[in-house]
């Protein structure tokens, strides 16, 4: 089986965990897989709602309401991707460079399922460059910050995020405490948000695989 293929795989089985109400939903190549999956059964759901503009195009075309969080409230459900897990299902994202509305609607939600093929699943976080929001005007300082926690962060130059921010993605990280980077990161001056979510990891991790999907639980 291809990448995409585990990826699908590991969509439709986050399906069993939709009992209805508000849907949170991330963005990437696997919630791609997922929304495709969520409109089979939107009669089930009363909206979504969505972390980033593309996910929110995705879910109009296919007629699925998207809700305002702040109207939302707190939400039973989560689905998302990861850029990589490890074992106790702290990630990183924010590959796609939606890492602040995905942690915005993680925290809200009483269970985040994450969908990944099994590629995604490592030892020690830090292979793929950590994604650190930044507002523009912090770029220089915040990344001189970072050389110094030990990273090689790299401007994501021509992209702006949906709040209008950039991403460095910071190369060479060993994250061998991420809770604990997370908060040094997240607490420079300008910071908006880094790829971490270790101090609210996934609940569930569905591993698209060969042998079918592996679930993984914290
Ligand atoms: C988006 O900002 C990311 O957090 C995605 O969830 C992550 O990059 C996973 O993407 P894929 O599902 O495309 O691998």
């Amino acid at each position: 089986m291809d990448q995409d293929a585990l990826k699908k795989q590991a969509a439709e089985a986050a399906l069993d965990y939709v009992e209805g109400g508000i849907v949170g939903v991330g963005t990437g190549s696997t919630v791609n897989h997922f929304i495709d999956y969520l409109a089979t059964i939107k009669g089930k759901v009363e909206g979504a709602v969505s972390s980033s503009e593309v996910s929110t195009e995705r879910m109009r075309q296919h007629g699925i309401p998207i809700m305002d969080l702040n109207a939302a409230g707190d939400l039973a459900l989560y689905v998302d991707g990861a850029d990589e897990s490890n074992q106790d299902l702290q990630l990183i994202k924010g590959g796609g460079g939606a890492l602040t509305r995905e942690k915005i609607i993680a925290a809200a939600s009483a269970k985040f399922v994450c969908i990944a093929d099994q590629s995604k699943l490592v030892d020690l976080l830090g292979n793929f460059p950590l994604p650190v929001e930044v507002i523009p005007m912090a770029r220089s300082y915040v990344a001189r910050e970072l050389v110094k926690l030990g990273g090689t962060p790299i401007w994501r130059e021509g992209f702006i995020t949906d709040n209008g921010n950039l991403i460095l993605d910071v190369q060479g990280m060993q994250i061998r405490e991420p809770a604990k980077l997370e908060q040094q990161i997240n607490n420079l001056a300008g910071v908006v948000t880094v790829g971490i979510f270790a101090l609210r990891p996934a609940d569930v991790l569905i591993l698209g695989s060969e042998q079918g999907p592996q679930i993984i639980t914290a």
